[in-house]
């Protein structure tokens, strides 16, 4: 079902609440006060909130950062997130230390046109993942107009991505969102073949989903990082020490079996005796008891590589090794650079979570990509097939 986007409203004049994903990763400086040290998504977030503060609507953002449990959490503040904001957009930038409540409400009904205002954390409140319908309502309380741009937190079912759209009158996809749906609707639902997914990571139980579902339209399905050994060990090979999920053995082999010739797994591996910086690594095929798998080996880089550049679509989500260890990153950096050059050679690609847009960042890869993802887990929800509650409560057009 196709949702009201931002074209469908006019926001001049009006309270505009924007669910942004600003869950950033934050650093402190030498005076040790936060500071946001990858600003990717609040970046991602510029074009819907530029918009608003041009076309004169009052700019009211919400986010959640981290896992603060429900209550306040200093470390967790997102004050620091909305001083990096101002200098972004070269606005000022208000930030309220209550997330609801009648003080903001003063303070976002006197807003001027064309201003913006942070609010704090709204996981400092336990009604945000319970998806309280008090707390939905306290947030919509300050909404003319309501707009879901946090992609990223698509696939969670709370107060301020799914509660709150029930109370309003009209919920809105904004720019991000948009964006992020039409690259990934294309990988999932028109992919041109032939087609490529790559899978890494430490756990095959956060993907299963995803895995079956990649099982069925990829072509190639390649499979790297610790969760390689899970599947490794379930046919039976020698892992050593690698990590590797005892209790998803059975569905790793039946997952196997399922996939058939599309599922591919290392040949040969980086191993060592433990991932750190000063361990001795070498390649084997075999993993002897001592040793654990860290990367993969050369010639999994290349039966990967290759495939990779005849594909015409791409999608890849988690690392190969321990891409944060340089002795332990070359397979990572091969398969950003592959992904990178298949989509010099016209393919179309999208690379998504954490890992892999860092792990692409430090192979200086990521502006070869064709649709870099702000989600981890939603774009494996999305790719999965599964409902993304954030964009079902959406106002349908
Ligand atoms: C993410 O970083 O994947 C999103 O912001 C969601 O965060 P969460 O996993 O804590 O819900």
């Amino acid at each position: 079902m196709r949702k009201l986007t931002l074209d469908d409203v006019d926001v001049r004049g009006e309270r505009v609440l924007i669910r942004v994903d600003f869950n950033v990763p934050l650093d402190t400086t030498e005076d040790g006060s936060p500071r946001v040290e990858d600003d990717t998504r609040i970046r991602a977030a510029l074009p819907t909130i530029r918009q608003v503060l041009d076309d004169g609507g009052k700019a009211v953002l919400i986010s959640h950062l981290g896992r603060p449990g429900g209550q306040p959490d200093p470390d967790l503040s997102l004050a620091c997130v909305g001083d990096h904001l101002g200098t972004l957009i070269e606005e000022r930038v208000r930030f309220s230390s209550n997330t609801v409540g009648e003080t903001v409400g003063e303070i976002v009904n006197g807003m001027g046109d064309g201003s913006v205002i942070l609010l704090e954390n709204t996981r400092f409140d336990a009604g945000e993942k319970s998806n309280d319908d008090t707390f939905a309502q306290a947030l919509a309380d300050l909404a003319d107009v309501y707009v879901n741009d946090a992609f990223g937190t698509a696939h969670r079912a709370h107060a301020s991505t799914a509660g709150v759209a029930e109370h309003v009158d009209v919920a809105v996809m904004g720019r991000l969102m948009e964006k992020e749906l039409e690259a990934l609707t294309r990988v999932r639902d028109h992919p041109e073949h032939p087609t490529v997914a790559i899978l890494g990571g430490s756990k095959v139980s956060d993907k299963l989903g995803t895995i079956e579902a990649l099982s069925e339209t990829a072509d190639h399905l390649l499979i790297g990082g610790a969760m390689s050994y899970t599947f490794l060990k379930a046919l039976g090979r020698e892992v050593g020490t690698s990590r590797f999920e005892t209790d998803r053995l059975d569905t790793a082999e039946s997952l196997y079996e399922q996939a058939g010739d599309t599922l591919h797994l290392p040949d040969d591996h980086v191993v060592a005796e433990a991932a750190e910086a000063d361990v001795e690594p070498s390649v084997v095929n075999s993993i002897s008891e001592d040793k654990m798998g860290l990367d993969i080996g050369p010639d999994t880089i290349d039966t990967y590589r290759n495939l990779i550049l005849d594909a015409s679509t791409v999608v890849w989500n988690g690392p190969m090794g321990v891409f944060e260890i340089d002795q332990f990153a070359e397979g990572t950096m091969a398969i950003a650079n592959a992904v990178a050059d298949a989509t010099d050679g016209g393919a179309f690609s999208v690379v998504g979570g954490g890992d892999s847009v860092s792990a692409l960042a430090q192979s200086g890869c990521t502006d070869r990509i064709s649709h870099v993802s702000t989600g981890g887990g939603a774009l494996l929800t999305f790719l999965e097939g599964a409902p993304l509650p954030g964009i079902e409560a959406l106002t349908d057009a």
